[in-house]
């Protein structure tokens, strides 16, 4: 009987014995797969405003980044790695931006960062890439303050400074108007940099802003700034605001019986600006913006068709944008032939003359894109070109 415990107690120890060292084999088989599989794969991080009210420029940005990624990974990647691109949602919300990003640079570790399309957000998160030293490209934030956060903060679009003196020019010379009002969105950073340069330089065109009104970004009800704006009898309504305000303030500004042309600034560009009522409200205004569809070159009409491809809908200038911000990123880490924040950094601020799909594209030495300027107009609902201004 002894005996038999006793072997049965060697046959446990050896069955135990074996069953953890396979444990450790396979402990050990899978963590060095795992490393295998980063060491092949470079990570990128993107925020950006996926719901929210300006949810369709997060969507926009994400599209085009995705897209960029599918087809650098198809091309061998980059540096001979596969991108992967690791997407948080801020909400359209500041305090959001902050934990996201602070996420991607913690957490999962990104080498770089893309975003985001409203300036105020790049704001909140360039400083937490800048402390990082883990570079950031804002698609689409014109705000200029933005990149003068740190030297790790870059921008693939023009700045408001530039957008304010084509829409002062375009006011003047094209639609021939001297008496302005203003409607601002008093707590956005984009909306009150690009006023406030819109005043300088239409003054010194010799214009004068006859009104000033004041609003905040999901108000509904505009009546009392309108009665105050129609009351200084101006000859068009400058809006620096972004698409969803914008669609009602037409609305109600027609109610209210004022005819005039509005105008505005990339914050307009939405397929939602002309939705409901506003499609007649807005027929014959005009926005500034980063790319037309209309544009014949064959990058512009090469990405438009991969996209309607893609995605079975029509791209918005944002999905652009984000498509030039990642392309650009892939590039530069090309050419720093590292994934090293500081190196790429140095290679982005050495991009000249890359062949992006909104135009050529040379960082200067703020890290701003010198780039072309568009105008639209409205009509029937839809976003014709109308002409393109250049820096
Ligand atoms: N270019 C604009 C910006 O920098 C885009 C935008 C406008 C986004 C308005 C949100 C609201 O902020």
């Amino acid at each position: 009987m002894k005996k038999n415990l006793s072997l049965k107690g060697i046959k446990m120890k050896t069955y135990k014995a074996l069953l953890f060292f396979s444990v450790i084999i396979f402990a050990f088989l899978f963590i060095s797969c795992e490393s295998d599989n980063k060491e092949n794969i470079i990570v990128i991080g993107q925020f950006a405003s996926l719901t929210g009210s300006e949810a369709t420029f997060g969507q926009s940005q994400d599209k085009g980044i995705k897209m960029a990624v599918e087809e650098i990974n198809k091309t061998g990647g980059v540096l001979g790695k596969q991108i992967e691109v690791v997407t948080e949602d801020n909400q359209g919300k500041n305090n959001e931006t902050v934990s996201v990003v602070n996420k991607l640079i913690n957490v999962n570790k990104v080498v770089a960062v893309l975003g985001e399309v409203a300036s105020s957000r790049s704001k909140a998160a360039a400083p937490i890439c800048q402390n990082a030293k883990i570079p950031m490209i804002t698609p689409a934030s014109t705000n200029p303050e933005v990149t003068k956060l740190g030297d790790y903060i870059f921008r693939v679009c023009f700045t408001d400074s530039f957008q304010a003196v084509v829409n002062a020019k375009f006011a003047i010379n094209s639609m021939k108007v001297r008496r302005v009002a203003l409607l601002i969105d008093q707590k956005n950073a984009y909306s009150t940099g690009l006023a406030e340069a819109f005043k300088l330089t239409f003054s010194s065109l010799g214009g004068e802003i006859v009104a000033e009104q004041k609003y905040s970004a999901g108000d509904k009800d505009f009546k009392a700034q309108l009665t105050d704006i129609k009351a200084k009898n101006p000859e068009a309504i400058f809006i620096p605001g972004y698409y969803t305000d914008v669609n009602l303030i037409a609305i109600q500004a027609r109610d209210a019986g004022i005819t005039i042309p509005l105008f505005g600034g990339d914050g307009w560009e939405s397929e939602k600006l002309v939705e409901g009522k506003a499609r007649e409200s807005l027929e014959g205004c005009y926005f500034s913006t980063h790319v037309s569809k209309e544009d014949q070159s064959p990058l512009v009409q090469e990405f438009l068709n991969k996209y309607r491809a893609k995605y079975n809908e029509e791209p918005d200038c944002y999905a652009f944008l984000g498509y030039d911000a990642a392309m650009i990123l892939f590039d530069a880490i090309k050419r720093a032939n590292s994934t090293e924040g500081a190196k790429i950094r140095d290679a982005l601020a050495q991009t000249k003359d890359f062949k992006s799909v909104t135009g050529n594209i040379t960082i200067n030495e703020q890290r701003n894109a010198i780039k072309p300027c568009v105008i639209i107009q409205i009509k029937d609902g839809k976003f014709k070109y109308k002409e393109t201004i250049n820096p």
